[in-house]
């Protein structure tokens, strides 16, 4: 168990392993007998350090592919290596030990638990750690400290703004210091200064910290934060080049960023 405030890059594995690299990852849903596909053939890398956008009409399949990549859901085919360890080879109890410690997730509507103050919402992924209760308590005093909430520590999530929610929500998926951290929609329920202060929160995370971030986002403003951009349209993903031009990134490898 490491402190939130070193920096991200894994231990032991050649500087060239991907933080996120998919290979052929289809996923379909399949409800009453009926098919439902919805990500076909993807294949992509995501480097250490890299911050990603993830954008795409509704329905696309954005938050699906995040699951995916976070171990909350399980591809139809394909392989999803995160840090090199394919994570859709693991067991159920192995991916859930897995998440806990390697993955942060950032949700739209927060999921804070309503009956938890902001600290004990942010020790709980601690409590699936060998770490003590002083050191519980430590961390996450550390991680509500980086996020500028130090003076909200026992303020219920009903009692906090929707942005200081959010910030809450990122200190928890901060605390146990995981490589990657998946944000879905982190602004979409957020006014405009808000949004700006989680934007320049997951920006520093990422450059101070190397967090590798993937965010899914309608919001143009959002993206730009982000270093590279990839298109999810009708379970195709496309990269979008300098040049403003989009590809396919169906069935081959690319790095995106
Ligand atoms: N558990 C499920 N069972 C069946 N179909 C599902 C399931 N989850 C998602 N889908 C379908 O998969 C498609 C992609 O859904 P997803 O939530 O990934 O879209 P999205 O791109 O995140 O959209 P939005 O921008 O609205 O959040 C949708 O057509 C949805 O109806
Ligand atoms: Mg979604």
């Amino acid at each position: 168990m490491t402190s939130p405030v070193t920096a991200a890059p894994s231990a032991n594995l050649p500087a060239s392993t991907p933080a996120v690299s998919l290979r052929a990852v289809s996923k379909t849903y399949y409800r009453g007998g009926q098919a439902v596909p919805v990500l076909a053939d993807i294949s992509f890398d995501v480097a250490h350090g890299d911050f990603l956008a993830l954008m795409g009409p509704s329905g696309s399949g954005k938050s699906t592919l995040l699951n995916l990549i976070a171990g909350i859901d399980r591809p139809s085919s394909g392989q999803i290596l995160v840090d090199g360890i394919d994570i859709a080879q693991l067991s159920e109890g192995e991916l859930a030990a897995w998440r806990g410690s390697h993955v942060g997730f950032i949700f739209q509507f927060y999921n804070l638990m309503p009956v938890l103050t902001a600290l004990e919402n942010v020790e709980l992924p601690l409590m699936l750690t060998r770490l003590n209760r002083k050191q519980r308590r430590q961390h996450a005093e550390l991680a509500l400290s980086m996020v500028g909430l130090s003076d909200r520590l026992s303020h219920y999530p009903s009692e906090l703004s929707g942005g200081q929610q959010q910030r809450v929500a990122i200190a928890r998926a901060l605390v146990t210091d995981p490589t990657l951290i998946v944000a879905d929609e982190p602004t979409g329920d957020l006014d405009k200064a808000s949004a700006t202060d989680v934007l320049a929160l997951l920006d520093q995370l990422n450059r101070e910290l190397g967090k590798t971030i993937i965010m899914v986002t309608h919001d143009a403003r959002a993206a730009e934060t982000a270093h590279a951009m990839l298109h999810l349209d009708k379970g195709e993903l496309f990269a979008l080049e300098s040049n403003g031009k989009t590809h396919s990134l169906k069935t081959e490898s690319t790095t995106a960023g």
